[in-house]
Formats: structure tokens, C-alpha cells, sequence
């Protein structure tokens, strides 16, 4: 199958683009390197020997996509490209809200034009919003978002289903696949390629990556009164090259399939923010400094999945443990304390 990726040269893209060349499948990348460098790429053809086919344009450029995906003709588009930080999105929710939706807009109309007809989406666990009560399964209704970026991937999900839906009466008849994305973490095993956030992590991994490494202090932990066995919040942390393998198992649904499939990628287990300290702490043999703070604006205290209808359907489940990831972000962050920026 050949298949493209926008958002390609970022922290997920980097990794599904590994576990697509070593399923046998071709890759194509589409970047404007927004959140991203072309080194990352450079290292996936390291990794895997192959050659990857690389775009920098920006996804919303209706011209410049028309003339890629004509040249590339993919069995199957996965979009990764979006902004993807919360709180930012809060201060620009115009940046994001033009960005996410104009290119999924920019990139159906390009599929019409050029008679493409499959789609994996980049969704998220955000979507189930507060009033959900985990495990999630992908029948509940969406929830309410508490951000701008959540309302992006909600409102995506949408356009993506009317999309394909219109398309049924249409000679050439859409596939939609929207991936909700639990929490991903890890990097991959050769510690060649990994997250590279810019500035100061928002996130709990690199966070504590960047601490073990001592480019940061200590931790701030976001509250311990919650309302769970030892007072942090519970997420369900996925290994991101499980979470690549799921990409794989589900281009090759969306080409097999037509209309629009739902599927949480999570592990179904769920762990504490302590027990992330824990486990990293074990994995880079010393103890990772932490404070307790205040709970963070917008946090909800539990947040898993229910995994059975990807391990059904698509015959995926997740196989490495919070072990693995501490062990291979360890590994990662350790042999590249700067990230790609040597
Ligand atoms: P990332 O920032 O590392 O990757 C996104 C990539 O898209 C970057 O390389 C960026 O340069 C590129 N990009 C952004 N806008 C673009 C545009 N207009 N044109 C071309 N390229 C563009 O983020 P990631 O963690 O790899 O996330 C990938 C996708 O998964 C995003 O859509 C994100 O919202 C979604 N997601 C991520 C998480 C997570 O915790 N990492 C959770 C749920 C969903
Ligand atoms: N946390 C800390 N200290 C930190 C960072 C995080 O204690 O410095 C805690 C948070 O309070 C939370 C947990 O660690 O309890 C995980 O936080 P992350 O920021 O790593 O992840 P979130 O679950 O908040 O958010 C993630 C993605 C979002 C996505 C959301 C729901 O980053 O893109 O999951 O799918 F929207």
C-alpha cells in the first residue's frame, strides 16, 4: 500500500512511518516542520533503510496538496499535521481552529478531486469530554471539550463523518478511520527517534525525561487530592509504537472498508501520575525529583480507554508495558538530551 503522511516528520508520524516500511508498506511525508524538523525523517531511513518521499508544504495549501497527492496517488492518507497544545490553544483558538479544520477541509476537497478515497484521522481521547466515566468505549456520545484544541478534533470527527457519508451516493465512496489516541509516550527502541517538544514540556512524559536528564529541576505534580487510590490523576499511557502498529492495522481496514469506523487506541490500563514517576525513576536508575502543586485548569481526573473493538476489529492491542516506555523514552532522551538540536 502507499501511504501518506501528513505531519509526517512529527512525534507519532515519525514512529507510524517505521511501523508502515517494516509492514511492507511505502511512505510519503507531508510537513511544514511547524512543530517538527527534517532531521526526524532522516533518521526514520536510518532506521528502517528505506527512502521516504519528503514534502515540505503546509497541509491547508490547496494547491500545492493537490499537485503531491496527484503525484503520489496514496492508497491511503494519515493525517497527523494539526497543533496539538492545549493551553495554547486557549490563548490562539483562531490559529487552531484554522489550522486543524482547514486542513482536513483543504485535504477531502483534494481526495474528491483526485478520486482518493481512504482517510485515518488523528483523533483523540479528549473528545469524550468530562461527563463520560472511563473505560471510554467509542459508542458514548462525544462530551463537551474543555479547550479549543479539543473542540478542533471534535469538530474534525464531524466534517469527516458527514464527508463520508455524502460520499455514499458518490461513484467514488470515502473511508474514513478516526483514531482516538490515548496518552502516547515511548519512543522507539533504537533510542534514534522520539518527542522533541519545543520550550517547556506541557506534557508528563517529557517532563520527566527532561528532569532525569537534569535540564529541569524537579517535577510539579498537578495535584494529589484527586479522588484515586493515591490522590493523582490516572491516564492510560500508550507505547507510541503501539499506537504505530494501530495506525497500520487501520490503513489497512480503511482500504478495505467504506464509511466512517471509530477506534480507541489505549491500552485499557490506567496509571497514576505517581506511578509514572515511579516507573521512570526505576528505568533511569535515580529518583526523579517532584513537588506537588495545585491541580492544573482543565485536568479531568480519569481518563482510559476500553481497547476491545480495535483487538476485534482490527486485530491490534497494545504489547509493551509502562516498563518498555519508561525504558525506551529513558533511552531516547538520554543519548539526545537536546532533542534533535544537538
Ligand atoms: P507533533 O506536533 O509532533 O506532529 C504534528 C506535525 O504536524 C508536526 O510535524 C508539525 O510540524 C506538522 N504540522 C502542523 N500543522 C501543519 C500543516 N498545516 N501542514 C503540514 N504540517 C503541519 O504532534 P504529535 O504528537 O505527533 O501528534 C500528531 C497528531 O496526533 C496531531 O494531530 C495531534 O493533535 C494528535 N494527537 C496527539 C496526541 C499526543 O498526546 N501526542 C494525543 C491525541 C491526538
Ligand atoms: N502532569 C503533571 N505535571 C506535569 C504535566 C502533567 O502532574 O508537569 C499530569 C497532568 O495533570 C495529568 C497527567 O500528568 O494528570 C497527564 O498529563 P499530560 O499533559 O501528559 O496529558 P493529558 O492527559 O492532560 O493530555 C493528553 C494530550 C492531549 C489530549 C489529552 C486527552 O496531551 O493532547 O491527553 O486525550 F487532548
Amino acid at each position: 500500500m502507499r501511504t501518506l503522511l501528513t505531519g509526517g516528520a512529527g512525534y507519532i508520524g515519525s514512529h507510524t512511518a517505521i511501523a508502515m516500511i517494516e509492514a511492507g508498506h511505502e511512505v510519503a511525508v507531508v510537513d511544514n516542520y511547524y512543530n517538527s524538523s527534517p532531521e526526524a525523517i532522516r533518521r526514520v531511513e536510518q532506521i528502517t533503510g528505506k527512502k521516504i518521499a519528503l514534502y515540505e508544504a503546509d497541509s491547508a495549501d490547496k494547491d500545492r496538496m493537490r499537485e503531491i497527492l496527484a503525484k503520489e496517488r496514496p492508497d491511503c492518507i494519515i493525517h497527523f499535521a494539526g497543533l496539538k497544545a492545549v493551553g495554547e490553544s486557549v490563548a490562539k483558538p483562531v490559529e487552531y481552529y484554522r489550522n486543524n479544520i482547514d486542513t482536513t477541509l483543504t485535504l477531502l476537497e483534494c481526495m474528491k478531486e483526485l478520486g482518493l478515497t481512504n482517510f485515518v484521522f488523528s483523533s483523540s481521547a479528549t473528545v469524550y469530554g468530562e461527563d463520560n466515566i472511563p473505560p471510554f468505549t467509542e459508542t458514548m456520545p462525544k462530551g463537551a471539550c474543555t479547550n479549543p484544541y479539543g473542540w478542533t478534533k471534535w469538530m474534525q470527527e464531524q466534517i469527516l463523518r458527514d464527508a463520508a457519508f455524502a460520499s455514499e451516493k458518490e461513484d467514488s465512496k470515502l473511508s474514513v478511520v478516526l483514531l482516538r489516541y490515548f496518552n502516547p509516550v515511548g519512543a522507539h527502541e533504537s533510542g534514534l527517534i522520539g518527542e522533541d517538544p519545543q520550550g517547556i514540556p506541557n506534557n508528563l512524559m517529557p517532563y520527566i525525561s527532561q528532569v532525569a536528564v537534569r535540564r529541569r529541576d524537579h517535577l510539579t505534580v498537578f495535584g494529589d487530592d484527586y479522588d484515586t487510590p493515591d490522590g493523582t490523576c490516572r491516564r492510560d499511557y500508550i507505547h507510541v509504537m503501539d499506537l504505530a502498529e494501530g495506525h497500520v492495522a487501520a490503513a489497512e481496514y480503511a482500504v478495505n472498508n467504506k464509511g466512517t469506523e471509530v477506534f480507541n487506541l489505549g491500552t485499557g490500563n490506567p496509571y497514576s501520575v505517581l506511578d509514572m514517576v515511579k516507573a521512570f525513576s526505576n528505568a533511569c536508575g535515580h529518583p526523579v525529583k517532584y513537588e506537588i502543586g495545585p491541580r492544573r485548569a482543565g485536568d479531568v481526573q480519569d481518563s482510559w480507554a476500553n481497547a476491545d473493538k480495535a483487538k476485534e476489529v482490527l486485530g491490534w492491542e497494545a504489547k509493551r508495558g509502562i516498563d518498555e516506555i519508561c525504558r525506551d523514552a529513558w533511552n531516547w532522551q538520554s543519548h539526545n538530551p537536546n532533542g534533535y538540536d544537538k
